[in-house]
């Protein structure tokens, strides 16, 4: 300003300030780009788009016929959010516990059950977390429904059969009953698919049925008679003889679903496997961004795609030596508002095993990376008053004074030039008067863990053959 008394020009005083004035104004649409602002209502109710328009979307979903919808579990909505954080806890305890070589498929040691002589694998305990998103399938001649848990963390499609032989749990949906199926047959335990399912061959049992018992590190269990019987995505997509255990006592965590659909990388008998000739390994989902929305579950890759979606391009499946039944990933970097972390974070980032799980919320970074991240989240943040922590998240925010927010965007880099912007939904965690920043240090020396709060809106392909993984914004609608 000076300058403009100084100077004996008019004309130069004033064009100084003209570029002064585009300067501030440039700075300030770079600074826009890398910032949201939303009303309030959005970020509590979850996406404001009708979930009749989104289920309409889905149904005629590229016109693909390997497309079901993928809900929230509606007990969900009911769990308190401490106890669905601390459920989480659990989940990623158990998926930890299986970095450690021989507990791959979480079927892996079996152990001779000391009444029956039976084979009954046992698992090393993956917790079933909060079994959040649902798949409806049907099963055997009679296209009985069910509402089945996806789950990328395991390998074992099962639900509970009639008749129940010690317990059942309350599900949503009538038990299925084998003898109703003329589909429906039982594995024998000398059967070679059965010797499969199992690494050491142990002597069968007098009735040679093919056991299964799954006992998840939450204390749940699922244990019954491994079959198969014809299961079916829609009207036109069968795969008959699909191996699943049919559950003749179960019990635990898996109020609100019919069982559980394994989608994990298992090669053995999860559905991605069984369903191999058909769909060459090659699944993609999108998970809802709030309870009153759909997404969905798709297998095989077709050309047509969710209206709306672009692709973000392709990262390299990666295989976790530990455990190659996990979805590896790897991230290089992340950025808030525009600004990347420091260069330790992304060195972190790059030696970390990632994998990426459906069953997991919060996504678990390493620890310094976290303590990065929140560092410049809190600082464009100043503003909102802070509200306590909540079990694993610790920078809670109470919004409930204000009618729009003003947020930092974040993006993921994933290796291969993927940069994944967060939706909203994957971003915060919690009500009004407790919004929290959904991400949280992991607990062991840093298996990164990318949750399905981050996956919210995007369609995720697993290209499991080709060994790649797709990102598509936008995905559910
Ligand atoms: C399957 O095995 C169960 C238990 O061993 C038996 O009760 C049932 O009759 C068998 N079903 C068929 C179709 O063989
Ligand atoms: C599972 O059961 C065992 C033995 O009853 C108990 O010690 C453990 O605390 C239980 N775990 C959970 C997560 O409830
Ligand atoms: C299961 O959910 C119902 C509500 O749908 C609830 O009443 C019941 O207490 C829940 N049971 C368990 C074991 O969580
Ligand atoms: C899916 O198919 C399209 C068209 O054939 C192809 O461009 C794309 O690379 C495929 N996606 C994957 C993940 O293989
Ligand atoms: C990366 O991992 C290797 C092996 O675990 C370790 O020696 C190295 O120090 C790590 N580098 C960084 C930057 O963390
Ligand atoms: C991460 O993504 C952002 C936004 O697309 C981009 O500006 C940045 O260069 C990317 N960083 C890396 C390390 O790829
Ligand atoms: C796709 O985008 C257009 C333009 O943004 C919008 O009008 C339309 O409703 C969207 N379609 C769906 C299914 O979301």
């Amino acid at each position: 300003m000076a300058a403009c008394f100084v100077s004996s020009s008019i004309r130069i005083c004033v064009s100084i300030l003209l570029v002064v004035c585009l300067l501030v104004s440039g700075e300030a649409v770079a600074e826009n780009r890398h910032y949201a602002t939303v009303p309030l209502s959005s970020l509590v109710g979850g996406a404001s788009s009708s979930s009749a328009a989104r289920a309409a979307a889905v149904a005629g979903h590229g016109g693909r016929d390997s497309v079901i919808r993928v809900v929230h579990n509606p007990n969900f909505r009911l769990l308190d959010q401490s106890e669905i954080l601390r459920r989480d806890e659990a989940r990623v305890a158990s998926l930890q516990s299986r970095m450690i070589p021989g507990h791959q498929n979480g079927v892996t040691k079996r152990e001779l059950s000391a009444s029956s002589g039976a084979r009954i694998p046992t698992t090393s305990g993956l917790n079933v977390g909060n079994g959040n998103y649902l798949v409806t399938v049907e099963l055997g001649s009679q296209r009985k429904k069910l509402q089945l848990t996806m789950d990328t963390g395991s390998p074992l499609t099962w639900t509970q059969c009639q008749p129940c032989a010690t317990s059942c749990y309350n599900q949503p949906d009538p038990i299925f009953d084998p003898s109703a199926s003329s589909t429906y047959s039982n594995i024998s335990c000398s059967s070679s698919s059965c010797s499969r399912l199992f690494a050491v061959p142990q002597s069968c049992p007098s009735d040679n049925a093919c056991r299964y018992s799954i006992s998840y590190g939450d204390n749940s269990t699922s244990g019954g008679q491994v079959a198969t019987d014809t299961l079916a995505l829609t009207s036109t997509v069968k795969l008959p003889n699909y191996i699943f255990g049919c559950g003749r006592d179960n019990k635990g965590l898996f109020n609100g679903t019919d069982g559980l659909l394994g989608l994990s990388n298992d090669g053995i008998f999860s559905m991605v496997t069984q369903s191999a000739s058909r769909f060459g390994k090659y699944f993609s989902y999108c998970l809802p961004p709030s309870t009153n929305s759909a997404g969905f579950l798709a297998f095989g890759n077709t050309t047509e795609r969710s209206l709306n979606s672009t692709s973000l391009g392709f990262t390299p499946l990666v295989t976790v030596p530990e455990n190659p039944s996990f979805y590896g990933i790897r991230i290089i970097g992340i950025s808030v508002g525009g600004v990347p972390l420091p260069v330790s974070s992304s060195r972190i980032l790059m030696n970390s095993s990632s994998i990426i799980d459906s069953g997991t919320v919060i996504t678990r970074l390493p620890a310094k990376v976290y303590s990065a991240l929140r560092s410049a989240f809190r600082k464009s943040m100043t503003r909102y008053p802070k509200a306590p922590g909540n079990v694993l998240l610790d920078t809670c925010y109470d919004f409930s004074k204000f009618s729009t927010i003003t947020y930092p965007r974040i993006v993921i880099n994933f290796s291969g030039g993927v940069n994944v912007d967060l939706d909203i939904s994957g971003i915060f965690f919690g009500d009004s008067t407790q919004m929290c920043l959904a991400f949280s240090p992991g607990t062991i020396n840093g298996l990164l863990i990318y949750g399905n709060v981050q996956q919210r809106t995007f369609e995720i392909g697993y290209d499991v053959a080709g060994r790649k993984l797709e990102f598509r914004a936008n995905g559910c609608s």
